[in-house]
């Protein structure tokens, strides 16, 4: 969603500020701003600069204007209230105090016209703005900026994460923390705030994560933190093992392709010390001998990666599962089946929806929750009485890749834990084993297939809807190709079931239709084929990536993209690939903003 950073320091921040921005832009990305106190000057000013559109438009305004000064605040906006604008973009300020904020404020309205009653004037539609002058009410009746912040925040409703200063004392920032993540970063004489550590990584490797309800006052010399009962709390500091430059792009165009090329390494990493030798190592999965049904939670491509796994989990493990987005999870009124584990998958660890579906089904009564994320110390982990990290390492794009796979990879290990039982445990279990040993170097191999698809994503790009098809685990996949193809080229994609083609989709297909399938040979190939014969016999175009061994040749409308040969259970995984790049390359040739897409974010941290 939106990215925070801040700074006090002895020396000018704004530079460390803006790189800030630029490693969090992948968040949100449709206005960015600053706000810099300069406690040297006589008397201490409080400058602040905003621009519409990218952190690049507000570093040459920057560039130009000069901000000097050892405090500040900046903020990368994804908008929620207000539409993308100079005055709707953070810091907001009030009198002497300046704020930025990511999250939303529930009942901002009507603390709006409260204020406005009391005579303060809106320059914004945002919610945050109610922020600022309710701390700016605070301080002018004699609070410090730390009560100040910790008065306000019994009045605010919803999930935010906030930082503010205050002109009249320049050498600190008061920050809070509540349903949106907030860093603390410890640098020599000098601290930091961000949103994310990767904000920070340029200036510190030193970092305490702040938990829910806490308020912290930093200042160059000390970091004082307090709970919800404004009691003083300790957090530990933990020495980062993220790497420094997993923000950059390195030889590659763009970070989706950089990541698409990740894989296998991601993958080898999500197998390592649970995969020895060829043997599984599942006992640090944790205890799951008595789970007699499994239900997933999740959003976006991480629900797709949840869909995929119930196709494992019934068919190896043979235990029911039910798979759910978590936006719909957390209004229904689910019924749990007794000894119910609950599985989240998230990328971030950060998802609004997700965490909150979590916290329903607590309520509910599950009492066994397993998260699959890739962020260590993330709310989701924290909050999860088991994880499986997936150690894909940073994902900039906003299009999900290696995320993705490695979830998948997790899920396919989750499935030889909960296999334990079944009859065929061993077998099972054998069998998982050896296809996930060769799934890295198949990753790789599947990688060559990069011109191929850089060629055939000419046949996409002058289209304006595409179709996805697939049976079995391979549904999921097209789903999650039909996604990436819509994020990122805004082709708009659908997939299908191939067997419900007859139901309605097929109506749609013309010569102007690509009609992607997804056709391993499996059992269900001979369907499949019926269904690809069904599409050429109305004329649609089709594009089938197989195996060589399912025989399905070129013929008129029809190319034949040939995928490595791979155990059915891993199919999957290797079939996400060539639709990564199918997608990533039909977006570079429309010129599209492939790693921060219109309208999207990467960690959507709102409802
Ligand atoms: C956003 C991102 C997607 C992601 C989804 C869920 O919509 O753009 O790429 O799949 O959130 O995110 P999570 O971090 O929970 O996996």
């Amino acid at each position: 969603m939106c990215g925070i950073v801040g700074a006090v320091a002895q020396r000018d921040v704004v530079e460390i500020l803006l790189e800030g921005l630029r490693r969090l832009e992948y968040r949100g990305y449709d206005s960015a701003g600053v706000a810099v106190l300069d406690a040297s000057a006589s008397e201490p000013q409080l400058q602040r600069l905003r621009r519409l559109g990218k952190v690049q438009a507000l570093a040459d305004a920057v560039a130009e204007q000069g901000l000097p000064g050892g405090t500040g605040i900046a903020h990368t906006r994804w908008a929620t209230h207000g539409e993308p604008s100079e005055a709707n973009a953070h810091p907001h300020v009030s009198g002497d105090i300046a704020v930025v904020h990511n999250g939303i404020i529930e009942n901002h309205e009507a603390l709006r016209a409260e204020l406005q009653a009391d005579g303060y004037q809106f320059q914004s539609q945002t919610d945050t703005e109610v922020i600022a002058h309710l701390v700016a009410r605070a301080v002018s009746g004699g609070a410090d900026l730390l009560t100040a912040v910790q008065q306000v925040r019994s009045r605010l409703e919803g999930a935010y994460g906030m930082v503010a200063i205050n002109r009249q004392t320049p050498e600190r920032m008061v920050v809070a923390r509540s349903g949106s993540p907030l860093v603390v970063g410890f640098g020599i004489g000098e601290h930091f705030i961000a949103s994310d550590q990767l904000a920070l990584l340029p200036v510190t490797r030193r970092f305490a994560f702040l938990e829910e309800g806490d308020v912290a006052e930093i200042t160059r010399q000390s970091v004082r933190i307090f709970d919800l009962e404004n009691q003083p709390v300790e957090r530990e500091v933990r020495e980062s093992s993220v790497e420094h430059d997993a923000g950059d792009k390195g030889e590659y165009r763009h970070y989706m392709l950089k990541e698409i090329h990740e894989q296998p390494q991601a993958i080898a990493n999500t197998l390592e010390g649970r995969l020895l030798n060829g043997q599984l190592n599942l006992e640090a999965l944790g205890d799951l001998s008595d789970v007699d049904a499994v239900q997933i939670i999740a959003c976006g491509t991480s629900y797709h990666a949840g869909v995929t796994a119930r196709y494992w989990i019934e068919s190896l493990a043979g235990i029911s599962c039910n798979v759910e987005i978590a936006s719909e999870f957390r209004y229904r009124r689910p019924v749990i089946r007794p000894n119910t584990l609950l599985v989240t998958i998230s990328q971030s660890g950060e998802t609004a929806d997700t965490l909150a579906a979590l916290r329903q089904a607590k309520e509910l009564g599950i009492t066994k929750t397993l998260s699959i994320c890739n962020v260590p110390g993330s709310s989701l982990v924290r909050e999860s009485d088991m994880t499986v990290l997936t150690r894909a390492g940073a994902e900039i794009g906003v299009a999900s890749t290696k995320a993705f796979t490695t979830q998948l990879t997790a899920l396919l290990l989750l499935t030889a834990a909960l296999a334990e039982r079944a009859a065929d445990a061993s077998a099972v279990q054998q069998r998982i084993a050896k296809a996930l040993e060769s799934l890295p170097g198949l990753i790789q191999q599947t990688l060559s297939m990069n011109d191929d698809i850089e060629r055939l994503a000419e046949h996409f790009a002058d289209k304006h809807n595409a179709l996805f098809l697939g049976r079995g685990d391979q549904y999921p996949i097209a789903m999650e190709g039909a996604l990436k193809l819509k994020e990122i080229s805004y082709i708009h994609a659908e997939a299908y079931a191939a067997g419900e083609l007859k139901h309605g989709p097929l109506a749609l297909i013309d010569a102007e239709m690509p009609i992607v399938v997804v056709a391993p040979h499996n059992d269900l190939m001979e369907k499949l084929k019926s269904n690809i014969e069904e599409v050429r016999a109305r004329g649609g175009e089709l594009y089938v990536f197989a195996e060589e061994s399912a025989a399905i040749s070129a013929a008129e409308n029809m190319i034949v993209v040939p995928v490595p040969a791979c155990d059915d259970v891993i199919a999957p995984i290797v079939y996400t690939l060539p639709l990564q790049l199918l997608s990533y390359y039909v977006a570079v040739i429309k010129g599209t903003d492939v790693d921060q897409p219109r309208n999207l974010a990467k960690s959507v941290t709102v409802e």
